[in-house]
């Protein structure tokens, strides 16, 4: 099936996407910053509990688990170099970086918006150039992004949680930028094999009860990942990374659709007619 690499999936999501994945057939990386914590259950659906420590046990060998904190450069581009092969890389950590929910004006301190976007935004870039000599390599790869709708100006009528919107707006207009160099790259090595391009989309989950959903949160873990995985194989299997999508397959904003990414449209529109 593929390789999948999980960043923060030692709960939550995270956890969730690790386990469909493996389910799927794909071998995958995951990673985790505590030991102590990896036997730590996440609730994904109302009877099921689940921990990468139980995941390492039921799939030995598909199952690498790795220890990273994602604010260490050093040790993503090491991590990096110990992955032969990528066809998902699922940025998923992340964190509110707000102190405290719901007051006005909201509380923050530049220290906040600062952690913020070291976790939320500088993160997963540096994270995706560790990985950008394999992903431009590597045919229909996909990058993928836990964004969330918060993170859209044109959505937001009610304010507050300036760190948690303004770094997930910052990291949307990111991850489309490294969508265009992989297009762009992928075309002038490749040009007669468009139709394999990799790319990268930014996703909301939706709400979503985890620790950071809270309980009132309208989607298991279950749901939103199994949706968001459906969202993610249309996306490779159609190249239309040009939005922000919602974990329904919605596209909550739509961006440009640039001459490169016309061309690899029309390539797959052909490579239908070829079959
Ligand atoms: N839940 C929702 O409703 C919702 C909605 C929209 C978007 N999202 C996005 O979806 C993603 C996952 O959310 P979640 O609800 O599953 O959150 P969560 O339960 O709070 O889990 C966050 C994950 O990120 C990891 N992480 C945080 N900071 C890190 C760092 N500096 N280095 C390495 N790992 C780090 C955590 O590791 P530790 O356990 O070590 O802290 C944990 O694995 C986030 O990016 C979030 O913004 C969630």
């Amino acid at each position: 099936m593929g390789t999948a690499v999980v960043i923060g999936a030692n709960r939550g999501i995270g956890l969730g996407f690790t386990r469909q994945y493996l389910e799927a057939g794909y071998e995958v990386v995951a990673t985790y910053r505590d030991e102590t914590k990896l036997g730590a259950e996440t609730t994904l659906e109302e009877d099921t509990k689940e921990s990468l420590e139980h995941l390492q046990q039921v799939y030995m060998q598909k199952l690498t688990l790795h220890k990273l904190e994602i604010t260490d450069d050093e040790s993503i581009a090491e991590f990096a170099k110990t992955i032969a092969k990528v066809d998902l890389l699922i940025l998923n950590a992340g964190i509110k970086g707000y102190p405290v929910s719901g007051t006005r004006p909201p509380n923050h301190t530049t220290q906040h918006l600062s952690d913020a976007f070291r976790v939320n935004t500088q993160a997963p870039d540096a994270i995706i150039r560790s990985f950008y000599p394999l992903l431009a390599q590597s045919a229909n790869a996909c990058v993928v992004y836990m964004s969330s709708l918060v993170g859209q100006t044109a959505d937001n009528d009610s304010g507050g949680y300036h760190p948690y919107r303004i770094t997930k707006a910052a990291t949307n207009a990111l991850i489309w930028n490294w969508s265009i160099e992989l297009m762009l790259d992928w075309k002038r090595r490749n040009p007669q094999n468009l139709t394999k391009t990799p790319c990268a989309i930014a996703i909301c989950p939706g709400w979503v009860r985890t620790d950071m959903g809270g309980q009132n949160a309208r989607l298991n873990i279950t749901e939103s990942v199994s949706a968001m995985i459906k969202v993610i194989d249309y996306v490779r299997e159609t190249k239309k990374s040009n939005g922000l999508y919602l974990y329904n397959g919605d596209v909550a904003e739509k961006y440009s659709e640039p001459e490169v990414l016309k061309e690899i449209i029309s390539a797959k529109e052909q490579q239908k007619f070829d079959v």
